[in-house]
């Protein structure tokens, strides 16, 4: 048996933060040697909200750029952009027509960017997860590593799997594999900066409310220093009435790389005045490398480009083959 498979994105809207880098890709490449992995910047999904043609082909490289630089390895995985590979829009067709309405009406995260939207409600925006499905079922995924936002995502691509399997495939021959969300509970949900029971987000007005990947020192002090606290003395992990102490415990023990309980020692006496400069200290020299990873990729498109070139042939080999499953399946004629 071959290794199984993972596969997981994030989209090229904005800076990537340390929800991102936490939640999700730190977690890639702490398991990336034992799997065969596809990690994809999922340009096709940056479009369900108003964006920028102007920045989008640059972000997306940016985003490409940091999985390297995060520390994605060539040797165990493939990096590459969702629309050069046409199947997952073939696929995604395909799996609205047996999708139910009420299914995608009935998501969180459509409900919440829907209500933000107002009245300019793109029909992309509510068929998001049907995107997303396609991304994870083109390649038979086993696993698909998020933060916890995206767990009712991965329920209805299971929902999603099942319903294809049990309309189009014979029982004991599913055509579309069942994959399981991977979700680590450290860092699951980094929250955000300037209220500590929100999460971090691309998409939060207040810059303030975020770290981000690429931030310099000054702006990372600058953020650390206006973040919210509370007026107690002392910190502690898992407080509900303090999660401001919580989180920026919890950043500082990810970011560290100290155990919970060692964390929890050092800083259960002290003030937030000692505390947020040991914060902004860890913060900045954890960042560094990748940001000076970061700097190199970019200064070299040529090696940028040919990693995605590479990246694309290889996902759109195993992608076409899934779909020409699937629509013998449904019963499409296929020339081959
Ligand atoms: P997105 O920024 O929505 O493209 O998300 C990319 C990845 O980052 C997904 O796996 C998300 O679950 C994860 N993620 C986004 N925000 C956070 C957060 N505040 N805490 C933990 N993980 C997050
Ligand atoms: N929806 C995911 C997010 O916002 C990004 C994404 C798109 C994704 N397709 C995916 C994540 C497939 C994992 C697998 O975070």
């Amino acid at each position: 048996m071959g290794r199984q498979r993972i596969f997981s994105g994030v989209q090229p809207t904005g800076n990537l933060h340390l929800g991102n880098y936490l939640g999700a890709i730190r977690n890639w490449v702490e398991i990336q040697s034992q799997f065969d992995n596809l990690f994809c910047v999922v340009d096709l999904h940056a479009i369900t909200v108003p964006h920028k043609p102007e920045t989008l082909a640059n972000d997306t490289e940016a985003i490409a750029a940091l999985y390297l630089a995060c520390g994605i390895d060539l040797n165990y995985s493939t990096i590459f952009v969702q629309s050069h590979v046409c199947a997952h829009c073939e696929l995604t067709w395909l799996l609205n027509c047996i999708t139910p309405l009420n299914w995608l009406q009935d998501m969180i995260q459509f409900k919440e960017k829907a209500l933000k939207q107002g009245e300019n409600v793109g029909v992309g925006l509510l068929d998001y997860p049907v995107l997303m499905a396609s991304d994870i079922l083109l390649y038979q995924t086993d696993k698909v590593p998020v933060g916890e936002d995206q767990k009712q995502h991965l329920e209805l691509t299971r929902d999603i799997v099942n319903r294809f399997n049990h309309q189009f495939a014979k029982p004991d021959q599913p055509v579309l594999k069942l994959p399981e969300p991977l979700i680590r509970k450290e860092g699951a949900r980094v929250m955000s900066l300037t209220d500590g029971t929100k999460k971090m987000s691309k998409s939060d007005p207040s810059e303030l409310s975020r770290i981000n990947l690429l931030d310099s020192p000054d702006e990372i002090a600058k953020k650390i220093k206006r973040c919210k606290t509370d007026p107690i003395r002392g910190l502690e992990f898992d407080n509900s009435e303090r999660p401001e102490s919580n989180n920026l415990l919890t950043l500082y023990m990810l970011l560290s790389g100290k155990t919970k309980e060692e964390v929890a020692a050092e800083c259960q006496d002290m003030g937030w005045g000692q505390f947020k400069p040991l914060l902004t200290q860890t913060m900045i020299e954890a960042l560094k490398p990748i940001q000076e990873k970061y700097q190199e990729v970019m200064n070299d498109k040529a090696y940028l480009e040919s990693v995605l070139r590479h990246g694309k042939h290889k996902a759109e080999a195993i992608a076409n083959q899934t779909l020409n499953q699937v629509k013998a399946a449904m019963g499409y004629s296929l020339l081959i």
